[in-house]
């Protein structure tokens, strides 16, 4: 099967922090990739803006090297890398001060879409916004796109959509999760609305519960400084798992279309249910062959910031009322692995008689190998007389769609062509990103209260025990975290 690749409108693209770490590992071989692909113009334009003192031809040498490093196989093609590197130029630039300003403005083409990626901490956000207020370039066909952690807790979200509503519209800013950049995940919109199969089975009186698991092998390394004020909770969950949680749990949307979309999104974020302290579980990891604690990763020995949280979360509407929905994420983990299992209930009544339990479970696989299974009970084959066992119909995308299946174009790439296409439906809307702090604030605020410790786990574990028991107190197991 052969993708079809639309190109996108020229533009000019802006990266502030173009000389950094995002931007060397995701944005720019993402960008080349679509440049090889022909979705990306050959009349765009991609200006890279840091602190850095540098020349275009410094920040060429320095773009060529990121592709070498991080392209895969891209990085051999040199005729189009030097195509691509013809289209990147760079501005030293001060976000607080006048440098660099006038000459980023002289670069900007009349008439084309401009896209101001903000890949810089987010206290800098609003000097940016209002620098390029200054200098005239908020127009219309202007758009930024901000980067992840999108405040720390609920006033300073607030603060940050105050900023920069002083000088964009909603329609122009894109807040990035890269999570809905995954193939998978959008995927999951697709298998939900766009079969007859699934949907009148979603809702609680035939989903038993459902898992979300997104384990991580890598420990903090050497963003230490920054995970020890953030931990899995504001890191991940308050993000990138609630986000999976809402594609699965939305109403369908009237059309596949952003506010729509977003709309109910936004339904599912104000019907969690607070969470119980005792329906969370917090870890940290022991040091072990994979490296050391995490408490030495992040220089403090008495570091309580969690680096797994378990969590049971109830949705409190007329599709889910009564159906749980586990979460949980942790780094140092057995294996790196992001599934969601749909557990249906057992049968009201089986004609087989005395059989252990057999229900169906649609696994979802974002990453490694994406793909989904469903699990059907069948006659086990053979005499021996009528013996079920589950089997998976599997649907690996990589065997039925071929070499596109596997093709996974990296999320970042997907994300940025959409922001010059102007399709925010991957997006995350400001007030989503409010109500899903409105949420976590109370249980980290919890925490703090209560001064509650993280349980220590095993590196390379499924994690601390007590997440088990979470799920065995409701006769609930996890299914098991594997590549
Ligand atoms: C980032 C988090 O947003 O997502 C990281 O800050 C985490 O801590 C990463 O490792 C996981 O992303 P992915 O795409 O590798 O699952």
């Amino acid at each position: 099967m052969v993708s079809r690749v639309i190109p996108v409108d020229p533009f000019d693209l802006v990266i502030f922090g173009g000389t950094g770490d995002l931007a060397r590992r995701k944005i720019l071989p993402g960008l080349f990739r679509r440049f090889c692909a022909g979705q990306m113009p050959p009349e765009a334009c991609v200006v890279g803006a840091a602190r850095a003192d540098m020349d275009t031809d410094g920040y060429r040498a320095f773009v060529g090297e990121a592709i070498a490093e991080f392209g895969g196989d891209i990085a051999n093609d040199t005729e189009n890398l030097g195509a691509f590197l013809q289209r990147m130029s760079y501005v030293s630039i001060d976000a607080r001060g006048e440098k660099g300003w006038i000459e980023l403005a002289g670069l900007m083409r009349e008439s084309m879409v401009r896209a101001f990626y903000f890949s810089v901490a987010p206290g800098l956000f609003g000097d940016l916004a209002e620098r390029l207020n200054q200098h005239g370039l908020t127009d219309a066909d202007s758009r930024i796109v901000v980067e992840k952690p999108f405040g720390r807790d609920l006033a300073t979200a607030k603060e940050l959509n105050r900023d920069l509503a002083a000088y964009f519209d909603e329609g122009q800013i894109y807040r990035i999760d890269h999570y809905l950049g995954k193939e998978t995940v959008q995927n999951l919109m697709a298998v939900r609305f766009g079969n007859m199969l699934f949907e009148p089975l979603w809702n609680s009186q035939y989903v038993d519960h459902i898992q979300i698991t997104v384990a991580e092998t890598v420990g903090v390394g050497g963003r230490g400084e920054y995970y020890d004020k953030s931990g899995a909770m504001r890191d991940m969950v308050q993000n990138h798992l609630m986000q999976l949680l809402c594609l699965i749990a939305m109403e369908p949307p009237s059309k596949f279309d952003p506010d729509a979309v977003r709309d109910e999104k936004l339904k599912v974020i104000r019907a969690l249910d607070a969470v119980e302290p005792h329906h969370i579980v917090r870890g940290q990891y022991e040091a072990g062959e994979e490296g050391p604690s995490f408490r030495e990763e992040v220089n403090d020995p008495r570091s309580r910031t969690e680096s797994y949280i378990a969590m049971k979360i109830g949705v409190s509407n007329w599709r889910w009322a009564g159906t749980p929905f586990y979460l949980r994420t942790g780094k140092r983990l057995k294996a790196r692995c992001s599934e969601i299992h749909v557990v249906f209930k057992e049968l009201n009544h089986s004609i087989f008689g005395e059989q252990e339990d057999h229900r169906n479970v649609l696994s979802i696989r974002l990453q490694p190998n994406e793909g989904m299974t469903l699990g059907v009970t069948i006659k086990e084959p053979g005499p021996g007389g009528m013996r079920l066992v589950d089997v998976p119909l599997d649907m690996s995308f990589a065997d039925a769609l071929g070499a596109d299946g596997a093709d996974q174009t990296d999320a970042y790439e997907r994300l940025i062509m959409d922001v010059i296409r102007g399709n925010q439906t991957l997006f995350m809307r400001g007030d989503e990103v409010e109500a899903a702090w409105a949420w976590t604030d109370p249980i980290i605020n919890g925490w703090h209260t209560r001064g509650d410790v993280p349980k220590t786990y095993d590196s390379g574990s499924e994690g601390p025990v007590d997440a088990v028991q979470l799920l065995a107190r409701d006769t609930r197991v996890w299914r098991k975290v594997s590549s």
